[in-house]
């Protein structure tokens, strides 16, 4: 028998502080943002990094216009108006994302309509998307799961079919490819969130908007300015205070501004060493039974913002449940020091807003709109499913590398080796 469980007094596998945190910085990042704060005139940062990071981000993405906001649900209602959406509009979205891609839909009076997974990917499944196109429908928005590239080339084919837009929602991918191409550059406009544990991170909140359509990128911009026309920098002298239109006030700050121009220089390094570390849990987590490793198609480069881990109570011959065997052994996991852990813990179309369409008030947008979109919990099965069995292994991110990797594994083994013991323990 293996040596005894931490659970049950054993000495844990993953030493205490052994595990360094995301973002990981350098003097460098701390040095980018201690120049914003050294400079006399700082409110003229304000435009410089605005501009610095917009040029940079655009650049990075092949695009021709990027907007730094302040989160990455600002971005995606920037979409959501630029791409010309309007109440009662349907859009198109994964019945597993977080579910601010369908608040985002909301903000703007229109109607999320939920599609379930594939069940390889964890992205929107392309063969379920058609049935849900009715004459409301404008756009579908594809969620790059998980790190993970949605088939961007159905969804684009559907799309053109249709006459519909396509946004990308890009919060969890920046870098990933599909095809050899960047996620973001495929739809008319893109969102990303560059919020504390993204793959880009600015270390509290932030977001980035792009497309390479001067009309989507002017609606973005006045809807991201309280609606009004402004020259960044020129805020007082030229700004007409004239509303042509709703709008908010998204704006990104310049410290975490700087921050994210300073990361961007190690984003393609930063996501190889998680690329890593991922693969290397691959290898060896899928010899053992019971665990269903992340699939990846040959045309889908992955950045892994979360390492996805799936468990099958089946292959082990035992006749309970995937999510009983996934609870009892993320909770023997984490006494060995693994940090395992869900996310999303219903489909987006389970949740009370929907359910209830509680909306902003006397069930509007939907009934302000007439809208007879429904939300049935039994159309999601793969989402529903996906929660049960699968759980995250967290802190994948550099500088943490194969030494604690080895340990995950190590971990793994130990547990799996005792599913005896783990399944008798009790859960508190
Ligand atoms: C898939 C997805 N979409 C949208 C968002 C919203 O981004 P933010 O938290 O920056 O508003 C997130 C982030 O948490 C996300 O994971």
């Amino acid at each position: 028998m293996a040596e005894k469980l931490a659970i049950v007094g054993g000495d844990r596998i993953v030493p205490e502080d052994f595990i360094k945190p995301w973002p990981y910085l350098t003097e460098d990042d701390r040095e980018a943002v201690q120049a914003v704060l050294a400079t006399e005139r700082i409110t003229e940062q304000q435009r410089i990094q605005a501009e610095g990071l917009a040029q940079e981000w655009a650049k990075y993405m092949g695009v021709k216009y990027c907007i730094p906001v302040n989160s990455g649900t600002a971005a995606l209602h920037m979409c959501v108006a630029g791409v010309g959406i309007e109440p009662g509009d349907e859009v198109i979205i994964p019945a597993f994302t977080f579910w601010a891609t369908a608040a985002a839909v909301l903000h703007h009076n229109a109607i999320p309509v939920f599609v379930d997974i594939d069940p390889n990917t964890y992205c929107i499944d392309p063969d379920l998307i058609e049935a849900k196109i009715t004459e409301r429908t404008r756009a579908i928005l594809p969620v790059h799961i998980h790190g993970m590239p949605a088939e961007m080339n159905r969804i684009l084919e559907i799309a053109q079919r249709h006459d519909l837009s396509v946004i990308e929602d890009v919060a969890q991918a920046h870098g990933a490819q599909y095809h050899g191409r960047l996620c973001g550059s495929f739809g008319d406009a893109a969102a990303y969130s560059t919020q504390a544990s993204k793959t880009l991170s600015s270390g509290c909140q932030g977001g980035l908007f792009t497309t390479d359509d001067e009309l989507i990128h002017q609606r973005a911009g006045l809807l991201q300015y309280f609606g009004e026309i402004v020259v960044p920098g020129q805020e007082r002298e030229s700004q007409e205070y004239n509303a042509y239109g709703l709008g908010w006030m998204y704006r990104g700050d310049m410290f975490s501004q700087a921050l994210i121009r300073s990361q961007l220089k190690r984003l393609d390094q930063n996501n190889m060493l998680r690329v890593e570390n991922c693969r290397f849990l691959t290898q060896h987590l899928s010899q053992i039974p019971g665990l269903e490793t992340p699939l990846v198609p040959e045309e889908c480069n992955p950045v892994y913002y979360n390492y996805v881990i799936g468990f099958d109570p089946k292959a082990l011959g035992l006749n309970i449940s995937a999510g009983e065997l996934r609870q009892k052994v993320q909770a023997t996991l984490r006494a060995e020091g693994v940090p395992t852990g869900q996310w999303q813990r219903l489909p987006v179309p389970s949740q009370e807003i929907f359910q209830n369409r509680i909306g902003y008030g006397k069930g509007c947008p939907w009934q302000c709109t007439n809208s007879t979109v429904e939300y049935n919990l039994n159309d999601y099965p793969c989402a529903t499913d996906f929660i049960a069995s699968h759980c995250y292994v967290f802190d994948v991110n550099p500088p943490n590398d194969q030494g604690l990797m080895s340990l995950y594994v190590e971990a793994f083994h130990k547990v799996m080796d005792n599913l005896d013991l783990v399944l008798d323990a009790e859960l508190n």
